[in-house]
């Protein structure tokens, strides 16, 4: 997608719903699993048109987003996917596991320290926000550079794209992308020429050329880690408000972990839709479906989005409500189905159970100081922006 395509596509701004919404579980697997019929190449457009002010920045900074990986729907997409798989194949993921362990014991040690000396905590800084990036980086062999403002970074990028920020805001956010994609055009260039083993170097090797590079940077810079901070997000401050059945004590033995971290995927995962468009005309559950319509695919529970009232969904069977008790609930649409699930499953939730458990387990007896923060609630993404926490 380049920044001017986005714009093209954006979409109606009439307060109208401009997609049709899915709901059913059943359907919602049936689209993933039919790409020659739905495509993702609305996967990554922007949700508000950008303005003209907006897109100059972007240009300027020769920002652009070809479609290689979550958005590419052409063949070329298989042999790209297989070169970042071999980043994080289940034994590379395994391995990981003592060092997300340090990383999170370090960040829990921390956050008790500061809890003891000023009162109280926020989880979000303290623990959620730095392991999964270092990780992914290391695991990409990128450089762990810039935390700071990849992360801030990655927040307004996905706002830019996936929010309804005004014209103001725009620009803000546009500044704030141009600035992120400099970065990384900068980073690829370094990585591309470097004789060690990295995704850039080996995505080059691949035939990508250096926009390609950057594009798929972008949304893996991101993807990667900015998604597994909000999950941990949100699974800290249910367990600090206690509200799903799993005590902060019980927390600190792993399979409570794990349980905890499954039932917030379920329910309120970090990316709880994602986008298609109907590549023809086609039928879906005996609905004719017309070429070109954008489809919002409910993966999970969800917060609900601007037209969450009045939308024409196709089914009120999926119970994403977010009460029930932890359990074996079903969360195997989280992270997408078909061709292009996400690559990232299995390392975001084993982050997420480490470091939840070892939170759980550093800091003993705490509760929720404010137990109404601000949300991140974006079209596709969403979780608390803090979760501070006091002794109990
Ligand atoms: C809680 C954390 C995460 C969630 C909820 C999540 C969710 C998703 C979803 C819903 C998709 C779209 C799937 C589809 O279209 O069928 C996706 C795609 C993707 N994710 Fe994740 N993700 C997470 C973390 C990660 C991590 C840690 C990585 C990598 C380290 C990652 C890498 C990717 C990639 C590369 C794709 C595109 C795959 C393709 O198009 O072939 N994700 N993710």
């Amino acid at each position: 997608m380049s920044a001017a395509a986005s714009a093209e596509a954006g979409l109606s701004g009439t307060g109208g719903c401009p997609y049709r919404v899915l709901r059913n579980p059943d359907t919602v697997r049936e689209v993933l699993h039919r790409p020659q019929d739905f495509s993702p190449a609305n996967a990554l457009l922007a949700v508000t048109p950008l303005s003209g002010q907006a897109l100059r920045i972007l240009q300027k900074a020769r920002f652009a987003l070809p479609p290689v990986l979550a958005s590419n729907d052409t063949g070329t997409h298989t042999g790209i996917r297989k070169v970042v798989a071999g980043f994080f194949t289940p034994a590379k993921v395994a391995a990981m596991e003592p060092r997300i362990r340090g990383l999170a014991r370090e960040s829990a040690a921390r956050a008790a320290q500061r809890l003891a000396s000023e009162g109280s905590v926020d989880l979000v800084q303290a623990v959620a926000a730095d392991p999964p990036a270092v990780i992914m980086l290391e695991m990409l062999g990128l450089p762990v550079r810039d935390l700071p403002a990849l992360k801030a970074w990655s927040l307004d990028s996905l706002e830019l794209f996936w929010g309804w920020p005004d014209a103001d805001r725009q620009l803000e956010l546009a500044h704030s992308a141009a600035d992120f994609y400099r970065w990384l055009r900068e980073l690829v260039l370094e990585f591309v020429a470097s004789p060690d083993p990295n995704l850039f170097n080996a995505l080059a090797r691949h035939g990508l050329s250096t926009p390609e590079i950057c594009s798929l940077g972008y949304f893996l810079l991101i993807a990667g880690q900015e998604t597994t901070t909000q999950l941990i997000s949100t699974t800290l401050f249910r367990l600090a408000e206690g509200s799903r059945g799993i005590s902060w004590s019980e927390a600190a033995s792993g399979p409570k972990a794990r349980d905890l971290v499954r039932h917030v995927l379920a329910t309120e995962s970090s990316v709880p839709t994602w986008r298609r468009v109907a590549e023809q005309d086609t039928y879906l559950d005996g609905r004719a479906i017309a070429a070109g319509e954008e489809i919002l695919l409910e993966l999970t529970g969800n917060h609900g989005f601007p037209w969450s009232e009045n939308v024409d969904t196709d089914a009120a069977d999926a119970d994403h409500s977010g009460t029930g008790r932890p359990g074996p609930t079903p969360y195997g649409l989280a992270f997408g189905s078909g061709i292009h699930r996400c690559l990232g499953a299995k390392l975001a939730e084993l982050e997420a159970v480490v470091v939840v458990h070892e939170t759980a387990a550093a800091l003993t007896g705490v509760r929720l100081q404010d137990s109404n923060p601000d949300w991140i609630r974006l079209l596709s993404f969403q979780a608390p922006r803090t979760v501070v926490v006091e002794p109990g």
